[in-house]
């Protein structure tokens, strides 16, 4: 296992700590939310689960467990989930695995997010990872050339077959190649009022924790 598999590890297995028998918990998609869920079977607490991918749901049901549609459950208490860059006000981008759509639903219906990641995804800044944005299929080459005339560099994410990529909830995904964010507020705001849009890889305010997986264990709060 390379060096950030085993920081993404290590904060995974940390984040089980926060797991407690009898609790919804909001489960997250991933590479380093594999590693939470193989953890979270390890310890064998009865928890349900609610997923936020067909990949996450497909590999919980292979672990034994529970999991359930999230219009069954009255509230979440929990999330987990991986994220792909985070700043220092806990900000982050999401969505390179795709699933920012129902990431960003089971999040806003928790009461807590709790964010693992490993120590290289931590960044003063925004933006140096491309950010995902969800967008119906129809339209989406207008919408490309209109992100494109705003200095917005987008691409449409491909499959390995030279496919646009369909996500789970059926949508493309554009990729923006940005150097930094400026105002990830206004970003964010800019892409939510855009036809065609289904949401944006822009979780801001969204995190009350962030475990960073290093040679240290470092738990950052909201404050
Ligand atoms: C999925 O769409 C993403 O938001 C993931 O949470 C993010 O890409 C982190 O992925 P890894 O844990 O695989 O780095």
């Amino acid at each position: 296992m390379n060096a950030q598999d085993l920081n993404k590890k290590k904060a995974a297995e940390f984040a089980t700590k926060y797991i407690e028998a009898g609790m919804t918990v909001g489960l997250g998609t991933g590479s380093t939310v594999a590693f939470f869920l193989d953890a979270l079977a390890e310890k064998n607490i009865e928890f349900t689960g609610v997923t936020t991918s067909n990949r996450t749901a497909a590999r919980g049901a292979e672990l034994g467990l529970k999991i359930v549609d999230v219009d069954e459950v009255d509230h979440i208490d929990v999330t987990v989930d991986g994220a792909d860059q985070v700043d220092t006000y806990l900000n982050g981008i999401k969505g390179g695995g795709a699933a920012l759509l129902m990431e960003k639903i089971v999040a806003k219906n928790s009461n807590k997010n709790i964010w693992i990641v490993d120590e290289s995804k931590v960044k003063p800044t925004l933006g140096t990872f491309p950010l995902p944005v969800e967008v119906v299929p129809y339209g989406s080459g207008q919408l490309e050339r209109k992100l494109a005339a705003k200095g917005l560099n987008p691409t449409f994410r491909m499959t390995d077959a030279g496919e646009k990529l369909v996500t789970d909830g059926g949508h493309y995904i554009l990729d923006l190649h940005l150097n930094g964010i400026d105002s990830p507020e206004l970003l964010s705001q800019f892409l939510s009022n855009e036809i065609g849009v289904v949401e944006h890889g822009l979780f801001l305010n969204t995190a009350d924790t962030v475990i960073v997986g290093g040679d240290e264990i470092q738990v950052l709060d909201r404050q």
